[in-house]
C-alpha cells in the first residue's frame, strides 16, 4: 500500500479522520453510499490549484514571452472542466471534433483553442475554422493543402503551427513516446521533412505560419528531453530567419510532464521543469541571435491526473499458491480495465488504499483485479494489502484523473462510472453514471434497404 496518503500522489484534500478516508471533507464511504461504485472523485480544489500553478509557472519562467498553457483535453474533458480551464486562464488543446464540441458548448474563447491530430477530417478542420480557433497544428503534407483549401473557401487566413518531430527519444513507455523518428506524428527535422513543410505552408496565402510545435511523449520525468526538443525546434527558427529575414513568433513545446503514481516516483514541479526549459530556450535563442519567441505548453496529466481518485468496492477474494511456494491473494473489485485500461495497455502502476477504515492487520502479497472476463484485467499487479480486507470494503486508487475516465470503455457492457466533484463538504456529479438504457440506446431496428449505385441485387 502507498505510504498513507502521500501528498505527491493523493489529492490535496485527501485526509484520514478516525481511520476513514475523506476527500473534499466528505467521507469516501458517504460518497460510495450516495453515488455507488466504481466512481471517479474529482477534488475541485486540487484541480483548480494545479491548473493555476502551471499557468503561473509558465508566466514566471518566460515572463512577457509566456505563451499559452493549453490544457490537453484528451487527458479528461467535460463542460465543467472546460469552464474551469478558461477561468484559470489556460487555453485548450483539442484533437477531435468531439473535444471541440465540448469547448463550443461552453463558448470557450476560440483564440485560446488549438486543434491537433495526425489525421484530422475535412469536417474537423472546417468546424475548427468556423469556430475561428487560434491555431491548427498541422501534422502532414496533405493536411497543409487541406487546411489551406478549406480556409481559402471560407475566406479566412488560418493561423497554423507545424508539428515537428525533433528526433528525441524520451524515456517513457513506447506507446506514449512520440518524438523519436519511427512514429506517425509530425515532420521529421532530421530527414528534412520539417523544412519541406515550412516551404509548403509558405506557398498558401490562406495560412499564416505562426510557429513550430513538438510533443515528445507523456509521463516524462526529467527536463532534459524537453530541452533537447526545444533546442532542435530553435534550429529551425534560426533557419527560417536566415531564409526569410523574419522570425517566427511562437514555439509550442507540447505536454508530457510526469506525475507520481507510486511512492518512489519523483516528478519535478511546474516551476522546476519550466525554469530549466526556459533557461535552455533563452540560451539557444541568444546563441542563434533570435528574439525569444512566445513559448506555449500543453499539460494534461499533471493538471487532472492527481486531482481524481477511483473508489471501488471489494466483491470477492481468493488465495492462490504460486509455483515458488508463496501465496498470492486476489482481491476483486467492481470495476477494472473498462475504467482504467492503463495497467493492461502500458503496464502502468498505481497505488491503492483501504478507505472505509484503517487496518493494522498484517499485510499479504496481493493482486487487485477487476470484474472483466480477462486474466489481464489487473488494476495493481503486486501490492501488500491488509489481510483482513473483506467484501464490502472500499479501496481507493489515486491519480486516476488523466486517461482514466477519458479512455474508459463499455467492455463487457459495463456502464462507465460517474465523475463526482467534491468541494468543502459538498458533492455533485459532473458526469453521471451510464445506465443500461444508455447502452441500449444506440441499438436500432432498421429495414434492410438498397444503398449505393449498384452491386449484386
Ligand atoms: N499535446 C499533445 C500533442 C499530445 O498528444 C498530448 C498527449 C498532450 C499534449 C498531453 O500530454 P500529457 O501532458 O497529458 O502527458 N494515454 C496515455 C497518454 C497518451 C498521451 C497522448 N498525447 C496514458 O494513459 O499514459
Amino acid at each position: 500500500m502507498s505510504q498513507d496518503l502521500n501528498p505527491m500522489i493523493w489529492p490535496v484534500t485527501a485526509r484520514r479522520v478516525n481511520g476513514e478516508m475523506s476527500i473534499g471533507n466528505i467521507r469516501v464511504s458517504d460518497l460510495a453510499d450516495e453515488f455507488g461504485t466504481p466512481s471517479f472523485v474529482l477534488d475541485e480544489a486540487d484541480f483548480q490549484a494545479r491548473a493555476g500553478s502551471w499557468a503561473k509557472a509558465l508566466q514566471e519562467a518566460f515572463g512577457p514571452n509566456a505563451g499559452t498553457a493549453y490544457y490537453a483535453a484528451k487527458s479528461f474533458i467535460s463542460t465543467q472542466i472546460a469552464r474551469w480551464i478558461d477561468e484559470a486562464g489556460l487555453g485548450l488543446d483539442v484533437c477531435t471534433d468531439g473535444e471541440l464540441a465540448v469547448a463550443i458548448a461552453v463558448n470557450f474563447p476560440a483564440k485560446k483553442i488549438e486543434l491537433h491530430g495526425n489525421n484530422k477530417s475535412e469536417s474537423e478542420i472546417a468546424s475548427a475554422i468556423d469556430y475561428r480557433v487560434g491555431v491548427i497544428v498541422i501534422d502532414s503534407l496533405q493536411e497543409i493543402d487541406r487546411v489551406a483549401r478549406i480556409a481559402h473557401e471560407k475566406s479566412i487566413i488560418q493561423g497554423v503551427l507545424l508539428r515537428l518531430n525533433p528526433g528525441v527519444d524520451a524515456d517513457t513507455h513506447e506507446a506514449i513516446s512520440t518524438g523519436h523518428e519511427d512514429v506517425k506524428f509530425g515532420f521529421s527535422i532530421a530527414s528534412g521533412a520539417a523544412w519541406d513543410a515550412v516551404l509548403s505552408v509558405k506557398k498558401h496565402e490562406s495560412l499564416e505560419l505562426k510557429g513550430l510545435h513538438a510533443h515528445i511523449g507523456s509521463q516524462i520525468f526529467t527536463p532534459a528531453a524537453f530541452e533537447l526538443s526545444a533546442s532542435r525546434l530553435i534550429s529551425i527558427l534560426a533557419k527560417y530567419r536566415d531564409e526569410f529575414g523574419v522570425e517566427l513568433a511562437e514555439l509550442d513545446l507540447g505536454g508530457g510532464y510526469a506525475i507520481a503514481y507510486l511512492d518512489s516516483d519523483r516528478p519535478s514541479s511546474a516551476e522546476e521543469v519550466l525554469s530549466v526549459v526556459a533557461k535552455r530556450v533563452k540560451a539557444e535563442c541568444e546563441k542563434a541571435l533570435l528574439r525569444l519567441p512566445r513559448v506555449s505548453i500543453e499539460p494534461g496529466r499533471v493538471i487532472v491526473g492527481p486531482s481524481m481518485v477511483t473508489i471501488y468496492e471489494v466483491g470477492t477474494t481468493k488465495e492462490v499458491s504460486l509455483a515458488d511456494g508463496s501465496d498470492r491473494w486476489y482481491v476483486s473489485v467492481d470495476g477494472g480495465m473498462s475504467d482504467n485500461i492503463r495497467p493492461a495497455l502500458y503496464g502502468a502502476e498505481y497505488s491503492i488504499a483501504l478507505a472505509n477504515r484503517s487496518s493494522s492487520a498484517p499485510v499479504r502479497n496481493s493482486r487487485v483485479v477487476g470484474k472483466h472476463c480477462e486474466t489481464g484485467d489487473i488494476i495493481i499487479r503486486e501490492v501488500q494489502l491488509p489481510s483482513d480486507i473483506v467484501p464490502g470494503d472500499l479501496l481507493v486508487v489515486p491519480a486516476t484523473g488523466a486517461y482514466g475516465r477519458s479512455m474508459a470503455s463499455n467492455y463487457n457492457h459495463m456502464v462507465r462510472p460517474p465523475v463526482i466533484c467534491v468541494l468543502n463538504g459538498k458533492a455533485r456529479s459532473i458526469i453521471r453514471r451510464e445506465t443500461h438504457r444508455d447502452l441500449l440506446a444506440l441499438e436500432i431496428e432498421e429495414e434492410p434497404r438498397n444503398i449505393g449505385k449498384g452491386g449484386s441485387r
